[in-house]
């Protein structure tokens, strides 16, 4: 896709591209509640290990459709960890997360703000890809939790991006709705979390593009802010 497609398309969600130093921060940020047993596995251990042990995970029953477990991609010492649901079929295929249409739109975004792929790391709440595309369930969700709080203890990011409800109601131990969950600086192990509609969600729902932009906006401002 060339730039002036690239523009037009962000044009039609809504979406101005962020240049440096043109965001302005909500006023205050409430702080949620701390959420106490999201607490890093200890040792540390290595990304490798990590990896040998997420391809043949039996933990859960979506092992058994699964073709492979999509473990996440991109860079291992990201700023930005991007939480997604679950994989789907093309996820599913191809080992990636974020290959379908919902994926384009994710990449779209990002570039809107001066992002790619490369750059961040992007997973989900679970590895495998739930049969005919279902939600996946709470107690898969908690089995795979481990792998996520895992990738997060070695990528260090400076911000946790959760797309959609699953995966912020994983990342904060909650079953608040996202309505509730925007807006606010969460955490996650010291690390902030925002919260943000899954890219497939704004594929249906233009109504709610504006408010995505103004969640990826409010994520940049913090990430200004942030110390490591
Ligand atoms: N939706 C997700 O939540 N994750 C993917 O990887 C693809 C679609």
């Amino acid at each position: 896709m060339d730039n002036a497609t690239r523009l037009q398309y962000l044009e039609a969600m809504g979406i101005d591209v962020w240049l440096p130093g043109t965001v302005t921060a909500p006023k205050q940020a409430p702080v949620s509640d701390a959420i106490a047993d999201n607490t890093l596995p200890e040792p540390i251990d290595s990304w490798e290990a990590l990896q040998a042990e997420v391809a043949p995970c039996t933990l859960c029953g979506l092992c058994e459709n699964r073709t492979q477990t999509v473990f996440g991609s991109g860079n291992k010492n990201a700023d930005w960890l991007i939480v997604g649901e679950a994989p789907g079929q093309n996820e599913d295929r191809q080992g990636v997360p974020f290959v379908g249409k919902a994926g384009q739109l994710l990449t779209e975004i990002l570039r809107a703000i001066d992002l790619d792929r490369e750059q961040v790391f992007i997973t989900n709440a679970v590895k495998c890809r739930p049969p005919d595309n279902r939600e996946p369930k709470s107690t898969e969700v908690e089995t795979c939790k481990a792998y996520l709080l895992r990738q997060q203890a070695l990528i260090k990011p400076k911000i946790i991006l959760a797309l959609g409800h699953v995966a912020a109601q994983a990342l904060l131990n909650t079953d608040e709705p996202i309505a509730e969950l925007r807006g606010k600086i969460h955490t996650l192990n010291d690390t902030p979390v925002v919260v943000t509609y899954h890219p497939a969600h704004l594929l249906r729902s233009s109504l709610d593009k504006r408010k995505a932009w103004a969640d990826l906006k409010f994520a940049m401002q913090i990430i200004k802010n942030h110390q490591r």
